[in-house]
């Protein structure tokens, strides 16, 4: 596995595969990799040649009083697992190179549908800077495929949008989100969480676990449905942020003709943000 810092040396070897005909798949993440990102690379792998993985901490998505500054950087450790997962690159350039004029007049990308309600209403601006960089990655690797979790679903939607309305010629693959063995969605910031808050957090997903089986069943009082999923997890020590039924395809209000949905739910437990989601099909 190579690994590369500047846009120079990444160009000039994604300008080799290109001349040999091989296709590039890009996988974004932000580090301290665990087994839900290595499934993501598992996934690039089967649809392309060579495949890039890229780490970078965008500052531009964090808010102010965020974890930018404690985000977990664990270049070593992220490295050696790749090597194993046989990415082609890892691509960790500094913030200079994302942003060669700086932070604050750098060109933006905003998409202003789907980024305002759920984590765009609790995190302002975090979308724009998700957008942002996603972008330049993109044009910085050219890949054919770029490969995202199910596990923040409403960055996946963002994302597909982003690259349906610009024409961009990617084809955007989701990945299935990876859970612990008790339901946890693993999450770089699940290692936030303290002892006692790491036995509560299952709850979460218990939580839009149980929504699906009512939906399933045939319930159809989604309100009713929210509700006491939000009572569920106050109780479980939670400080439910949104729990919400919605079409899958667009996070739109369902209607009763709606068959494909998503339950979505963002909760804080002690000083974590955690967030999950689960498809229902009814
Ligand atoms: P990060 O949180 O590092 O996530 C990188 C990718 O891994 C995302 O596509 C995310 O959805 C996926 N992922 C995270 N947890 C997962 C899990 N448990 N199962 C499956 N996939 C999972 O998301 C970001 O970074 C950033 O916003 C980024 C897209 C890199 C832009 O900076």
């Amino acid at each position: 596995m190579e690994e590369i810092t500047s846009k120079e040396a990444l160009r000039e070897l994604i300008g080799e595969w290109r001349r040999a005909g091989d296709h590039i798949a890009l996988v974004p993440t932000m580090g301290n990799l665990h087994d839900g990102h290595i499934d993501l690379v598992d996934i690039a792998r089967m649809h392309a040649e060579r495949v890039v993985v890229s780490l970078f901490v965008n500052p531009t998505q964090f808010g102010e009083g965020e974890d930018f500054e404690d985000y977990p950087r664990t270049l070593e450790r992220d490295r050696r697992r790749l090597k194993r997962a046989k990415a082609d690159v890892l691509f960790a350039p500094d913030v200079d190179v994302i942003y060669p004029f700086g932070l604050d007049t750098a060109a933006s990308v905003t998409l202003p549908v789907l980024t305002a309600e759920f984590c765009g209403e609790s995190r302002p601006g975090h979308f724009d800077g998700v957008t942002t960089v996603v972008a330049r990655l993109f044009s910085m690797v050219q890949p054919d495929v770029a490969v995202f979790g199910q596990k923040d679903y409403q960055q996946l939607l963002v994302i597909k949008r982003l690259v349906e309305d610009m024409s961009l010629p990617i084809e955007i693959i989701q990945a299935p989100t990876r859970r612990e063995s008790d339901g946890l969605a693993m999450s770089s910031r699940n290692q936030y969480l303290t002892d006692e808050e790491r036995q509560a957090a299952p709850e979460l997903y218990g939580a839009l676990a149980e929504i699906a089986e009512a939906l399933e069943a045939g319930a159809d009082d989604y309100g009713a449905l929210e509700r006491k999923a939000v009572n569920r997890l106050e109780a479980a020590g939670f400080e439910p942020e949104y729990v919400s039924i919605r079409r899958a395809e667009n996070l739109e209000n369902p209607d009763r003709e709606t068959d494909e949905l998503v339950v979505l739910a963002a909760a804080r437990l002690g000083n974590s943000r955690l967030i999950d989601n689960v498809l229902v099909h009814v």
